[in-house]
C-alpha cells in the first residue's frame, strides 16, 4: 500500500470536475524513482501497459499480465503523493466478462493502493465500465486508437478518417462518455472528432494525438524524456534526449574505468585511525 494517504491525492471524482478547466496534466510512470519526479508536475500518473514495450522490450502490450502490472502499480504508488494514480487493466484481464473484470480490478486496487483502473474498449465494453463503477471501481476509459486490438486492427493507426469510423468511434464515445467511467482516453483521433466528442460527453477526454480540443493530454515519459528510441509517434514532442544523455555517461564511465582516472581517492574508504 502507499505510504501516502490517499486523502491527499487527488481522487478520480475531483479529476472529472476539471471537465472544461485547466487542461488535466497526465503522463505515465513505471517505477518509484519516475513518479518521485514527475508527481509535483501533474495531476494524474498512469501506470500504462505501454511498460511492456517500453520497459520490457516486447513487440506490443498483449503480452502484459496482471502481476506485472501490479508490481509496477505497487512501486508507483510509493513514489507518489498528489497525482490520482491509474493503472492499466492488461489485454485478457476484463474482456472476457464483467465479472472477471471486477474480480482483477478489486486485485488492482487492493494489491497496489491505486486510485482507479483503465481498460481499453467502446461500446462493447461500456455494460462492464457501468458494473465496475456501481460496485465502487473508479474506471478511466480508452477509446480511439486501442493498442491491445492491434491484431485485429492491423497496426497502430489513427481512426476518424471514413464516415463508417467516425460513426463507430461516435457511438464508442457515447457509450463510454456515459457509462460511468470519470474521463476518457481518446488515442490517435483526428481534431474534428476531439472536439466533437468533449463537447458531447460529461466526463473529461484525455487526448493522446487526440488534439489540443481535450479536456488534458497524456503522453509516455519515456517518449518526452528521449529514453525511449525504438519509434517516436507524430503526436509526440521530446522536451529532453536524455537516451543520448544516458549513452554519453556511459561512454564517459568506461573511458575513466578503462583509463584508471576513475575511482579517485575521492570515492575510495580509507580505514579509520
Ligand atoms: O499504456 C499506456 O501508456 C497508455 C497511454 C494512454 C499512454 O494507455
Amino acid at each position: 500500500m502507499s505510504a501516502v494517504s490517499s486523502a491527499k491525492r487527488l481522487t478520480p471524482t475531483r479529476i472529472r470536475a476539471m471537465k472544461g478547466g485547466t487542461p488535466i496534466v497526465c503522463l505515465t510512470a513505471y517505477t518509484t524513482p519516475m513518479a518521485r519526479l514527475l508527481d509535483e508536475h501533474c495531476d494524474l500518473l498512469l501506470v500504462g501497459d505501454s511498460l511492456g514495450m517500453v520497459l520490457y522490450g516486447m513487440e506490443s502490450t498483449v503480452s502484459v499480465t496482471l502481476d506485472m502490472m501490479i508490481a509496477h502499480g505497487k512501486a508507483v504508488m510509493r513514489g507518489v503523493a498528489k497525482s490520482c494514480v491509474v493503472v492499466d487493466m492488461p489485454f485478457g484481464s476484463y474482456q472476457e466478462s464483467k465479472e472477471l473484470a471486477y474480480r482483477n480490478a478489486v486485485r488492482i486496487l487492493q494489491e497496489t493502493g491505486c486510485d482507479a483502473v483503465k481498460l481499453e474498449g467502446g461500446e462493447e465494453m461500456a455494460e462492464t465500465i457501468s458494473f465496475l463503477t456501481a460496485r465502487g471501481i473508479p474506471v478511466l476509459g480508452h477509446i480511439g486508437l486501442m493498442p491491445q486490438q492491434v491484431h485485429t486492427a492491423g497496426g497502430y493507426r489513427s481512426v476518424g478518417h471514413s464516415e463508417e469510423e467516425v460513426a463507430r468511434i461516435r457511438r464508442d464515445a457515447d457509450a463510454v462518455g456515459n457509462s460511468g467511467a470519470f474521463a476518457v482516453v481518446i488515442e490517435g483521433t483526428v481534431e474534428t472528432f476531439a472536439r466533437e466528442v468533449t463537447r458531447a460527453i460529461p466526463v473529461p477526454t484525455i487526448g493522446i494525438g487526440a488534439s489540443a480540443a481535450c479536456d488534458g493530454q497524456i503522453l509516455v515519459s519515456d517518449d518526452i524524456l528521449g529514453l525511449f528510441n525504438d519509434f517516436t509517434p507524430r503526436f509526440v514532442k521530446r522536451y529532453d534526449e536524455l537516451g543520448k544523455r544516458v549513452g554519453v555517461a556511459a561512454a564517459a564511465y568506461a573511458e575513466e574505468v578503462r583509463s584508471r582516472a576513475f575511482p579517485t581517492e575521492k570515492h575510495t574508504f580509507k580505514r579509520r585511525s
